[in-house]
């Protein structure tokens, strides 16, 4: 059994919060074990609580797609969210929350050790990015530690905004070139940092 694996069994005998009593299914995160790029979204929805899969209801979807236009599948990549519960009534993760289940995301970029780190929405991008603003920095890349790290729109944000469509396929598309340039991108001076959590 991989590491990952374990980790998985780890993660769905959690019951540190609340909302675990009302999941169906926990959902750890899936993909290549060696990915590149790992995705960090926001919590399970309603399909995801379903399957105990990441990104499968109608934003997995659109992900899906942004992937193909930079000619990957999703299990060429890593996708995982910052909590593993689906939040009762899809509300919103709590701090408490995302603070309870950082220990599995944090294991988790260990495990895979990304070369790429990209956000989905803000609940992802402020526990790189304190204090930054989705809107100024999506499309931007920061490199930490050998990490590049990239902030988009979530997906299903975008999917609802035509104007954050426009800047999601873009952002994408961004993608491939910042990998193939990662020697050349700066160090931050002092973001992101891991950790600068839950000043969302
Ligand atoms: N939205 C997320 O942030 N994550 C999922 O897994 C599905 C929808």
């Amino acid at each position: 059994m991989s590491a990952l694996s374990e980790l998985y069994e780890e993660i769905s005998l959690c019951r540190q919060c609340e909302i675990a009593k009302y999941r169906n299914k926990v959902v750890p995160g899936e993909g290549a074990e060696d990915a590149d790029i790992m995705f960090i979204g926001e919590a399970p929805g309603w399909h995801e609580d379903q399957q105990g899969r990441p990104f499968v209801g109608p934003a997995g979807l659109y992900l899906d797609q942004l992937l193909a236009s930079i000619n990957l599948k999703r299990e060429q990549v890593y996708i995982a969210n910052v909590i593993k519960c689906r939040p009762p009534g899809n509300r919103d993760p709590l701090p408490s929350e995302m603070q309870e289940c950082h220990k599995w995301l944090q294991r988790q970029i260990e495990l895979i050790s990304p070369k790429m780190i990209v956000t989905l929405g803000r609940y992802s991008m402020a526990l790189f990015f304190s204090g930054k603003s989705i809107s100024k920095i999506h499309g931007t890349a920061q490199k930490q530690d050998n990490i590049i790290y990239y902030a988009m729109y979530h997906p299903a944000a975008a999917l609802h905004q035509q104007s954050l469509r426009q800047a999601i396929e873009a952002d994408m598309l961004k993608i491939p070139p910042l990998l193939a340039q990662a020697e050349s991108i700066a160090p931050a001076k002092q973001q992101p940092q891991q950790l600068n959590m839950f000043e969302t």
